[in-house]
C-alpha cells in the first residue's frame, strides 16, 4: 500500500501491474480492498489503481468536503502523481457517482467506463433526509450501528444465506472507516450533481453492470442507466447484491475482462 498527500487528505493507494490503466472506485461505506480480487485479475494484463477515499480505509479525512466533485479532484490528483493522463474508470455505486464527477470535470481522462450497481439520478428529497438522519447516526454511534444498517442492504439475498465470509468482510471494511468519513460521505452524496444529462454526452466505451438480487441500485434502474448511454452494453449478474464484484468474483470478472479485451 501507498500513501499520497493529494490536496488537503492522505491517500492510500495501490498501483499494480503493467498495460493500460484501469481505476477501480470503491463503494460506501468500504474501501479499496473490496476489489482485491480485481486487482489479483487484472493487474496479470493491465496497470490497475484503487484508493481509499478520504475517511475511509487507510486514507485520512483532510478538512475538505467529501462532495463527488472532491473525490474526483482527489483522483485527478493521484493520476497526476502516477503520470496517467487517462484511464479506464470503473465504479461501484458511490464510485459510479464519484466516475459520474469524474467524466463532467476531467472527460479527456476517461477512456472507458465500467458503472456498477450505480444510478446517474440525485436523491430524493426523501433520501436526502435519510442520508443527514445517517450521518447523525454515524457521529453518535459510531461505525457499529452503520454495520448493522448497511449489511442486509448491500449483499444479496444468496449472499447473506450461503457467504458468511463475505458479510465479515464487508463487517471489517466498515469498521476501518473514521465516523465522522462516514458523515462526511453521506453529506457529499445527498449533495451530488443529478447526472443524468452527463449520460447523453458520453462517448466512451461504457458498460454497465448490477447484480440480480441489487435492492440499493436494482436492475431496472441499471436498465434506465444503460438505455441512456449510447453504444453501453448491460451485464446482469446472477445471485449477486449490490457488491456484485465481491459476491460473484468470477462472473463479474468474465464480464469485465470482456469488455476490456473488446476495447
Ligand atoms: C454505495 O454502495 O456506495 C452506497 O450504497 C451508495 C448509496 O448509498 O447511494
Amino acid at each position: 500500500m501507498n500513501r499520497i498527500k493529494i490536496h488537503d487528505a492522505e491517500l492510500a493507494y495501490k498501483d499494480v501491474g503493467q498495460g493500460q490503466p484501469v481505476v477501480y472506485l470503491h463503494a460506501f461505506p468500504l474501501n479499496q480492498s473490496m476489489w482485491d480480487e480485481q486487482v489479483a485479475e487484472f493487474s496479470q494484463t493491465h496497470r490497475v489503481i484503487t484508493l481509499d477515499w478520504r475517511g475511509f480505509g487507510n486514507s485520512t479525512l483532510g478538512s475538505s468536503d467529501s462532495s463527488m466533485p472532491n473525490f474526483a479532484d482527489d483522483l485527478a490528483g493521484l493520476l497526476d502523481h502516477l503520470g496517467i493522463r487517462a484511464a479506464t474508470i470503473c465504479g461501484l455505486s458511490m464510485g459510479g457517482y464519484a466516475a459520474f464527477a469524474f467524466c463532467r470535470k476531467y472527460p479527456a481522462r476517461v477512456n472507458a467506463l465500467i458503472l456498477c450497481d450505480t444510478r446517474a439520478t440525485q436523491d430524493t428529497e426523501e433520501g436526502k433526509r435519510a442520508r443527514f438522519e445517517t450521518a447523525e447516526l454515524a457521529r453518535s454511534r459510531g461505525t457499529s450501528a452503520i454495520i448493522e444498517m448497511m449489511i442486509p442492504k448491500l449483499l444479496g439475498e444468496t449472499t447473506l444465506k450461503t457467504q458468511p465470509h463475505i458479510a465479515a468482510r464487508v463487517r471489517q471494511m466498515i469498521e476501518a472507516a473514521n465516523p465522522e468519513g462516514i458523515a462526511k460521505a453521506l453529506i457529499g452524496m445527498a449533495e451530488r450533481d443529478d447526472s443524468t444529462d452527463l449520460l447523453a454526452t458520453l462517448a466512451c466505451p461504457t458498460l454497465v453492470v448490477v447484480g440480480q438480487e441489487d435492492k440499493l441500485t436494482p436492475p431496472s434502474e441499471a436498465e434506465t442507466l444503460s438505455a441512456a448511454i449510447r453504444g453501453s452494453q448491460l451485464a446482469l449478474i446472477p445471485q449477486a447484491g449490490h457488491l456484485a464484484n465481491l459476491e460473484s468474483v468470477t462472473v463479474f470478472n468474465q464480464v469485465v475482462s470482456e469488455f476490456l479485451k473488446r476495447m
